[in-house]
């Protein structure tokens, strides 16, 4: 797959002596960006977030139909920052190829969605990936321990899948806890990041909790000037490293 584009460049900026798991990250989630305006969106926001979160949706795994490599193609050619793409669809090992193309550096499945996590871990690497996987919000920890060794990060949803601007629901505040103990346990680097309801309120929150990355989409898009949404945002999360 020589023809695979490269990794963007964000998670360069984190200093060498701090492991990346360490440090406290935002993650700019478009959903709620204006999708005419995305390029010049994600510029508003971009000196402040570490990765952009894409969030890409089958109208099967869960009721809403949203983006794909289509979509993750233009915004690679308009960023450098990583590119972590949110699979809520089902087989979603069946695109990896297409998200690879595309320039995704990392690929997020749900441990609902599939059988063979492993597997599926596995295979996003094959092709140059980093690999998640994502628990919704009634889904135990203990889903996702068994693969903790090969994962990039764990994703716990703190809103049911498939909309923006839900409600936080403080149930995963346990669950962070509890898989952030079990990545330390093992002394992982394993990223810990939480998607759903995360604003200035919340986001504390997940990071006393243990989570390394906050996800939001409409506490920065939605704001009347993202740049500084994304920049308070990111402010507590440099408090919190
Ligand atoms: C929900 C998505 C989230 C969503 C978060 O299905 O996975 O990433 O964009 O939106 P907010 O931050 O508005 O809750
Ligand atoms: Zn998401």
């Amino acid at each position: 797959m020589s023809d695979l584009p490269r990794r963007g460049k964000g998670e360069d900026r984190i200093p060498a002596e701090m492991p990346s798991a360490q440090r406290r990250k935002v993650a700019a989630s478009i959903l709620s960006a204006d999708h005419a305006y995305l390029a010049d969106q994600i510029k508003l926001v971009e000196e402040h977030v570490e990765l952009i979160h894409i969030d890409c949706m089958d109208a099967h795994f869960v009721p809403v139909l949203s983006v794909g490599p289509v979509v993750v193609e233009a915004v690679r050619r308009v960023t450098a920052l990583p590119l972590h793409c949110h699979l809520m669809v089902e087989r979603p090992d069946a695109l990896f190829e297409d998200f690879a193309r595309a320039g995704a550096d990392i690929v997020t499945s749900h441990v609902e969605a599939v059988e063979d996590p492993a597997k599926v871990v596995r295979k996003a690497g094959d092709l140059g990936m980093r690999a998640g996987l994502a628990l919704n919000p009634e889904t135990g920890v203990d889903a996702v321990v068994p693969h903790l060794e090969s994962l990039d990060r764990v994703l716990v949803m703190s809103v049911h899948p498939g909309w923006a601007g839900q409600e936080f629901l403080d149930g995963a505040l346990p669950k962070i806890e509890q898989v952030r103990r079990e990545i330390d346990r093992q002394g992982l680097a394993v990223e810990v990041e939480v998607d759903g309801g995360i604003n200035e309120r919340t986001g504390p929150k997940c990071l006393e909790a243990g989570a390394t990355v906050l996800a939001a989409a409409s506490s920065i898009f939605k704001a009347a000037r993202p740049g500084e949404a994304a920049r308070r945002l990111a402010a507590l999360a440099r408090e919190e490293s």
